[in-house]
């Protein structure tokens, strides 16, 4: 059987991108093809400046979130990232065989050390080593995919090239993994800017819809999207980003296909409506299984207990492995 792993950072409330990029695969396609494992990285969540009290609260919200979408722990592995130390073991090794330069390269690197200089903090050095973790977080567990959206894709590149790097150097220790990212949906835009990722940190929040927005929330916000100028419907992701975000959004919500789509609107009007309420619909289910689950979070504790311990098992023969190939002295 593969073995599937994939993250999800408890750095802000998740967004309906992650839950059509990533989080829907997950539960309704990878926990019953594959050995399973995700994981709230919540390690990653120290690579920016943080509220300790808000990480706690979110990891938790995001592991009640991702059983409220649908992840069996009779299936699949669900687990918090510091809860297992295998990772943090590994990621040391995996910087002995990372160069600075390919660290420098990362799109996602550059991209929040301007956002995190331009708000006048300074650059944590987590932050450039953080895709040598989130290798680490794959190779631990033997991992063949990693289901993840479009803009993670050059990280699990990175962990492939580290992978074949440390195998061809110390002997062949990790499977080497390869992305899998959604045909539809990949990159789900922001509503407000439809040229940039609809992502977690939104300093309005107009542009993201959250998982837990209410109906009427959800309605305004996808309501009041930014089109293009134009008024016919076509599928342009270049000319049109705005019209072709509502028509990917529309298609992943429907199981149809964008481009088909846009020929049954005549206006920018209708197509909104439709998207917002098949957004509406798809949320409903999660969000009534969500307030159950927070009426009982012990269960959740519980879940999240027996997930690591499962982890644990798995990754350790692994990354004590890799410890013995490097040359490290085993522990007597
Ligand atoms: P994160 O927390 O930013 O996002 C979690 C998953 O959601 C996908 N995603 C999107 N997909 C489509 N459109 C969007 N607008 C959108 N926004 C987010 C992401 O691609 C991702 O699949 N570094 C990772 C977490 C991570 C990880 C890992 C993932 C850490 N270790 C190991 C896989 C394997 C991240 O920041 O994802």
């Amino acid at each position: 059987m593969k073995r599937v792993f994939s993250g999800i950072q408890p750095t802000g409330h998740l967004t309906l991108g992650n839950y059509l990029g990533a989080m829907r695969r997950w539960a309704e396609v990878d926990q019953y093809r594959a050995d399973a494992l995700f994981c709230v990285v919540d390690l990653h969540a120290l690579t920016v400046e943080h509220d300790p009290a808000r990480v706690r609260r979110l990891s938790r919200q995001a592991a009640t979130l991702l059983l409220a979408s649908g992840l069996d722990p009779e299936r699949c592995t669900l687990f918090v990232q510091s809860h297992v130390d295998e990772h943090t073991r590994l990621s040391y090794l995996l910087e002995c065989v990372a160069a600075d330069g390919e660290m420098r390269r990362m799109i996602q690197y550059r991209e929040k050390s301007e956002r995190e200089a331009a708000r006048g903090r300074s650059v944590r050095l987590s932050l450039l080593t953080y895709p040598v973790l989130m290798a680490a977080d794959i190779l631990a567990y033997g991992t063949d995919e990693v289901p993840v959206g479009e803009d993670q894709a050059q990280h699990v590149e990175l962990a492939r090239n580290l992978a074949a790097r440390f195998n061809q150097r110390y002997g062949s220790t990790f499977t080497v993994p390869r992305a899998a990212v959604p045909k539809v949906a990949a990159r789900v835009m922001n509503l407000q800017t439809p040229t940039s990722k609809m992502g977690k940190s939104d300093a309005s929040g107009l542009g993201v819809v959250y998982l837990l927005d209410e109906p009427d929330v959800v309605r305004k916000k996808v309501l009041r999207a930014v089109t293009d100028s134009g008024r016919d419907v076509v599928y342009d992701r270049v000319e049109r980003p705005g019209v072709a975000n509502l028509l990917d959004i529309l298609a992943a919500c429907t199981g149809g296909d964008p481009e088909a789509l846009s020929t049954g609107y005549a206006s920018y009007g209708a197509l909104k409506k439709d998207t917002a309420e098949a957004v509406v619909e798809v949320l409903r289910p999660l969000q009534q299984r969500h307030r159950e689950l927070c009426a009982d979070p012990g269960a959740v504790d519980a879940v999240l207990r027996a997930g690591a311990e499962r982890a644990r098992s798995m990754a350790r023969p692994t990354v004590d492995a890799a410890y013995r190939a490097i040359g490290l002295l085993p522990a007597f």
